[in-house]
């Protein structure tokens, strides 16, 4: 079989298996007929294909712990999936609200994103309309969260401005309901000691509220803490992944509120599924999700999505690791999520099988120490060959995966603060952050930089900071060299000239300076470990089989009587001019043909190695 092959049968037989897991789920598209009230397995799991008013008349009553959806928009893109006029919206969705507070636990919550549209140069009441139907109906409109959509498309209107936000508007069935806070804070960032800064120290006691409301807070709680409770605004990029689906919100709304709604285990339901994303992120954090959706074709759209979602649960429950502690990140952790799994496990391990794919016995015998081998005492051709495949592949993984960790590092900045990627000497990063602007060159390891290699970069960074100055950078230019593991308790690298002087922030300390996320640094393992898992029992079957290839080849030139012939390896190595090598073990193939009689004709050796002479 040609290696290209073997390959290729190789992530056959990896697809097959994953396929066998994914269908003992059974995610069905469950017709309507089949919905039964008191079989839970007919309705939960389950993407329902219909009109949701239909369907939630089929479901049991109290059976639901979190609503979350985003309804089609009044009238608009008929094209996709039809409209109601804004007219109309209020009366169609009071109707679908009723059976929604039937269906919906007394504790639990909806979530309805919605935005009024703009008809006739106003923005039409329907929204606001719906609210007080939905008051009259007995729903508590117990909050009203904001979506800041952080990257819509400017644009000029000539009586406002681009729409960058929209609704997210909270309702209960009694004022109290389950909520967990603790699970969607955020890092603190500099927030404390900005405002802490311009407050007295009576006041960093308490700070009492200025209207006398009795309401005050005491500040200095706030002191030293690492995390706070989030606001009310989401910041969240919209959606620009999903090509199937013209209005799919991003999966770190509906993550977000199941996180703060729900526990593992509770039902989440989404009446207007589309292409699925409240169910995916259910199944994600370990909830069960019943998704309604009136279309079949965003219906088969949200099966396949479902199917290749993978619970966190699921995989911390394997690596033993305590996802509470994990889980406290808020919404970006999904985007994290995303990006380390897309942009740096799956490229590194394409990488991987790229690099084993063209592995050469004479690329990497030239390559490694055989001094070294030898020292270590490594007398079985197998351990030999094994030992240097691995140094080989090793040496260059540590580059490949610090570039793509490092493009993660820069798209976290990118994506909270608008950073990117910089074109200047010794700088990959560029953000603002706060009244500061930061240059950033990013390393894999501590270790980095020999006294040449480190004055270079700082004279880079003063190069860097005339450069922008010139360019009306005002802020104050922070330049920072950092390492994306390892320790260092001395971050401030002072320089006699100010525009040398930086900082080094190593480890949890370079995750936590780029995120404000202290926890960046241990949430990464939770997706890295989780792709590495799918991945690499192919890889190491593809490294075995070429091992055991390569062991076969060294055989034939490198090994005399059945020992490693080390002068003979040496001299293919070292030794001044040319070296013509000639198969040393035609006895072996001699001996193998006679106790063999299957093999008809004798390998020809030749064809199979490919020195260059
Ligand atoms: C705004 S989209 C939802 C997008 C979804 N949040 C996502 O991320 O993909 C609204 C969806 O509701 C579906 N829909 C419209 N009327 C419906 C109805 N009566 N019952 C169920 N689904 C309906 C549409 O086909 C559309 O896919």
């Amino acid at each position: 079989m040609v290696k290209q092959d073997l390959i290729l049968t190789g992530l056959a037989m990896a697809e097959a298996a994953l396929n066998i897991t994914l269908e003992t789920e059974e995610i069905l598209i469950q017709n309507l007929g089949l919905v039964e009230q008191n079989h839970p397995q007919t309705w939960k799991n389950k993407l329902i294909l219909g009109d949701c008013l239909e369907v939630l008349q089929k479901l049991p009553s109290a059976s639901i712990d979190l609503i979350i959806t985003s309804p089609p928009y009044a009238d608009s893109r008929k094209k996709t999936y039809g409209g109601i006029s804004p007219d109309e919206y209020t009366d169609w969705f009071l109707a679908r609200a009723l059976e929604l507070k039937r269906v919906l636990k007394p504790e639990g919550s909806f979530i309805l994103n919605i935005k009024e549209k703009v008809v006739d140069g106003q923005r039409h009441p329907y929204v606001l309309n719906l609210i007080l139907g939905m008051q009259q109906q007995g729903w508590l409109w117990t909050e009203e969260y904001i979506w800041h959509k952080k990257n819509s498309y400017p644009g000029k209107w000539s009586n406002r401005f681009r729409d960058s936000w929209e609704r997210c508007l909270h309702f209960n069935k009694q004022k109290k309901f389950k909520m967990y806070q603790e699970s969607v804070m955020v890092p603190m960032g500099d927030w404390a000691k900005s405002r802490l800064k311009n407050l007295s120290e009576t006041d960093k006691r308490r700070d009492n509220s200025k209207v006398e409301s009795g309401f005050g807070k005491n500040i200095s709680n706030w002191v030293e803490r690492k995390m706070a409770y989030p606001t009310n605004v989401l910041h969240l990029a919209t959606e620009c992944g999903n090509k199937n689906h013209s209005a799919a919100f991003p999966k770190t709304i509906p993550s977000w509120f199941i996180k703060l709604f729900t526990d593992v285990d509770d039902v989440v339901l989404d009446p207007f599924a589309g292409s699925g994303t409240s169910c995916v992120a259910a199944k994600e954090l370990g909830r069960n999700y019943v998704g309604i959706e009136i279309k079949r074709e965003y219906c088969e759209l949200a099966e396949l999505n479902i199917k290749t979602a993978v619970s966190h649960t699921q995989i911390l429950n394997n690596s033993n690791q305590n996802y509470e502690e994990l889980n406290v990140a808020g919404a970006n952790s999904e985007i994290y999520h995303d990006y380390l799994i897309k942009y740096v496990l799956t490229p590194f391990y394409d990488k991987r099988f790229e690099k084993l794919s063209k592995l050469k016995l004479k690329d990497v015998l030239k390559r490694k120490n055989p001094y070294l081998f030898k020292a270590k005492n490594i007398e079985r051709a197998q351990d030999f060959v094994d030992s240097i495949i691995t140094a080989f592949l090793s040496s260059q993984e540590e580059t490949i995966f610090g570039n793509l960790l490092e493009g993660f590092a820069i798209h976290i900045s990118e994506t909270l603060y608008g950073g990117f990627k910089s074109k200047l000497n010794s700088i990959d990063l560029e953000f603002k952050r706060d009244e500061n602007y930061y240059i950033v060159g990013i390393k894999s390891g501590t270790n980095w930089g020999n006294s040449d290699q480190i004055s270079k970069m700082k004279d880079n960074f003063k190069k860097a900071r005339q450069f922008l100055i010139k360019q009306g950078v005002t802020n104050n230019i922070i330049a920072v060299n950092g390492c994306m593991y390892g320790k260092d308790s001395n971050p401030l690298k002072k320089d006699v000239d100010a525009d040398k002087t930086y900082f080094k922030y190593v480890g949890q300390e370079f995750w936590e300076f780029i995120s404000e996320n202290p926890n960046l640094y241990q949430e990464m393992i939770v997706p890295i470990g989780e792709e590495a898992k799918k991945k690499d029992e192919l890889f190491k079957s593809t490294l075995d089989a070429k091992v055991n290839e390569m062991t076969f080849e060294f055989m034939q030139y490198f090994t005399n009587k059945g020992r490693i012939d080390w002068i003979k390896l040496v001299d293919y190595v070292s030794k001044k001019g040319d070296v013509k090598l000639e198969p040393v073990s035609q006895q072996l193939t001699l001996e193998l043909e006679g106790r063999d009689s299957d093999l008809e004709e004798p390998l020809d050796l030749a064809d199979a190695l490919d020195f260059e002479e």
